[in-house]
């Protein structure tokens, strides 16, 4: 049984191949989300949820048995009821079952945010649960929304700082123009089984696609001068794929055609491409990808509708981001006020409530701290003002508001409090008719020595 290195009886620790994601390096997670959902929502598409899990059937018939993913990859259990299901390994064959389900009109263009989970060899950059930003579009068969798509994840890139993204693009064609492919590609295969690594030997009759995605020398040598599937394009799929390489070209994003490319699902028809990140290691350089697949809803039983979408790996992304040094992770979260509480009970609770439902971000000290240590915990989290709130602040009908990065403080009474605040949030200077100004220290009793 694998322990995953919690020794028996030591402390656990996260199933290999996952991570987990704490302060402040989830700041970044909620940056590139936002910013992705932003751009998808600018370029048309609406948020969609699916079930993490779902009848194995979807990906099976969807991505297909005999890919990596599904053969060797996919989390699968019987559930208590008895019902055969996977983990998502991937958010296209999901949000196509959903389609199929509830039909909504088209075009139907949907983004997520997806966990996926594939049973790999855990590696930087490599894990057995990633998340997925995506986009699909499902109802256009039209190139220029082909064109759309793959400007949206560019713009993603772009908008995060990234610089060193390229992108290669290609054609799967159809399945008018493929089978003539395909027995060209055996017959070549054939011919050189012996070349091929031992996985791939046995794999030429059934999946010879396989065979080109191989990442091993042998099958690449073995293969550099096969037949490709961008020779054989009937007159529709040449130009469908010659609009997107110009539609692309006249976006201004740059890509580069790249005959191997055939991605490991079953699904794709047509244009299918991928972006790596130049500053990551080769293996897992791989930061999105995707393509078109125009015969996947009537696969999953749903009429014949076209659809074209992506993957975008938002942990990839971010090491991508790292080796580019762009998107810093952030400091820890700035509250606008801390307020300190100098009796206990209930005052503090019930002005930080105010204060919160007033807009303002607020932080506080519990179980009665000495002044001091409140004051050093507002100036380590990084708090504009202190507010200072105890007996004699409520007989009086005053707050105690200090500026915390100059010596300057001031009497404000509670009822103009929110507003006073409010109005400095931003950081600037108190205007000296809303409040008496003092410095700490001197404020006539008011403010308790430090
Ligand atoms: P995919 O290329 O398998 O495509 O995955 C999309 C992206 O997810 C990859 O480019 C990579 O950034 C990230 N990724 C994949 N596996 C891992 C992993 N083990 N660890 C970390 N990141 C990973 C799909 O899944 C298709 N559904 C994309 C698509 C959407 N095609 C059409 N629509």
């Amino acid at each position: 049984m694998a322990t995953d290195g919690s020794a028996a009886g030591g402390p656990l620790q996260a199933p290999r191949g996952t991570r987990d994601v704490l302060w402040p390096e989830s700041w970044r997670w909620q940056v590139v989300v936002a910013r992705f959902a932003q751009l998808a929502e600018r370029f048309g598409f609406g948020m969609v949820v699916t079930p993490v899990f779902e009848d194995v059937r979807v990906f099976r018939r969807g991505i297909g048995d005999d890919s990596e993913v599904v053969g060797k990859e996919m989390y699968e259990f019987t559930d208590r009821g008895g019902r055969h299901l996977a983990l998502r390994p991937e958010g296209t064959a999901s949000v196509v079952r959903a389609f199929v389900q509830h039909r909504p009109p088209l075009p139907f263009k949907a983004w997520y945010l997806a966990p996926a989970f594939r049973y790999e060899r855990a590696a930087a950059g490599r894990y057995r649960q990633h998340h997925q930003l995506g986009v699909e579009a499902l109802g256009v068969e039209d190139p220029e929304l082909d064109v759309e798509v793959v400007v949206l994840a560019w713009e993603l890139y772009r908008a995060l700082g990234l610089r060193r993204v390229s992108l290669i693009i290609n054609s799967m064609g159809c399945p008018r123009c493929r089978p003539a492919y395909l027995s060209a590609l055996r017959a070549f295969l054939a011919a050189r089984v012996e070349r091929l690594c031992p996985e791939h030997q046995g794999r030429v009759e059934r999946s010879p696609l396989r065979v080109l995605d191989c990442k091993t020398e042998a099958c690449r040598a073995a293969t550099a001068d096969a037949p490709w599937l961008l020779d054989f394009l009937d007159e529709d799929c040449a130009a469908h794929f010659a609009r997107v390489r110009q539609g692309l070209a006249e976006a201004e994003v740059p890509s580069r055609v790249e005959p191997r490319l055939v991605r490991g699902f079953d699904y794709y028809t047509r244009t299918t491409f991928e972006f790596a990140a130049e500053a990551l290691e080769a293996a897992q350089n791989a930061v999105g990808g995707g393509g078109r697949y125009d015969g996947l809803v009537a696969e999953l039983g749903g009429p014949p509708t076209p659809g074209i979408g992506f993957g975008i790996g938002l942990e990839r992304v971010l090491l991508a981001c790292d080796a580019e040094e762009v998107l810093p992770v952030a400091q820890a979260p700035t509250p606008n006020v801390f307020v300190v509480d100098l009796e206990g009970g209930g005052d503090a609770t019930a002005l930080v409530l105010d204060l919160r439902r007033a807009g303002l971000s607020v932080e506080r000290a519990y179980g009665k701290r000495s002044l001091k240590a409140q004051l050093r915990q507002a100036d380590r989290l990084g708090a504009a003002f202190a507010v200072l709130i105890g007996r004699e602040e409520r007989a009086s009908g005053t707050a105690t508001v200090r500026f915390l990065a100059r010596a300057e403080q001031h009497q404000v009474p509670l009822g103009e409090l929110r507003a006073f605040l409010l109005r400095h949030a931003g950081g600037d200077r108190p205007a000296p008719s809303a409040a008496t100004t003092s410095s700490p220290g001197s404020a006539g009793g008011t403010a308790p020595a430090g």
